[in-house]
């Protein structure tokens, strides 16, 4: 899939079938992953790949949305430790976990996978389900898997002349 379109395609999918994506397409989203850009290379993002069904029905509960997902049968959560980042002005580690998250979202979608970003969880619950060291922080989660339905591509966002701004702001 052409990067554009990827970008076009990636979409929130809330309903999952129960299908199990293939291992190459894993392996190949954590790659994508792998090769993000972090602050001075440091490289602090961890990824745990739930797909024991207690697991990820644990999950399901801590995140407290159930009535918007269903069945998706794994989750990828991330942790990164804030010593395993830099700061100055500020503090770069939700940047590196934002770019390393999105790598692995758009490389989902050009696998043919759905995801959806989810922030919106009760993280101490998801650390302790997933026994993630107190130091980690978990910033964003998501499902991986088929979606029961295509979505459109992406719309509803604001025109770039409400966005851009050349020269001066
Ligand atoms: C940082 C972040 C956190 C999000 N958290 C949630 C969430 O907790 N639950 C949810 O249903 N969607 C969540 N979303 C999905 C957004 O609602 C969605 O991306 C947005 O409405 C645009 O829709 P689209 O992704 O289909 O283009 C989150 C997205 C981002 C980027």
């Amino acid at each position: 899939m052409d990067f554009y379109e990827v970008i076009r395609k990636r979409r929130s999918f809330r309903i999952y079938k129960p299908d199990m994506p293939e291992e190459e397409k894993i392996e190949r989203i954590l790659e994508a992953a792998r090769l993000a850009p972090t602050w001075a290379n440091m490289q602090g993002m961890h990824y745990i790949i739930v797909k024991k069904s207690e697991n990820v029905k644990a999950i399901w509960k801590a995140i407290g949305q159930r009535q918007k997902f269903a069945d998706a049968p794994i989750f990828i959560v991330g942790a990164i430790s804030e010593s395993n980042s830099g700061a100055n002005v500020i503090k770069y580690y939700p940047v590196d976990f934002g770019i390393c998250f999105e790598h692995l979202i758009l490389a989902a979608t050009a696998e043919g996978l759905a995801t959806c970003w989810i922030g919106w969880f009760n993280e101490k619950k998801i650390k302790k389900i997933l026994e993630i060291p107190d130091e980690y922080r978990v910033l964003g989660l998501t499902p991986l898997g088929y979606s029961t339905k295509p979505k459109g591509e992406v719309k509803d966002r604001k025109p770039l002349n409400e966005i851009v701004h050349y020269d001066k702001f």
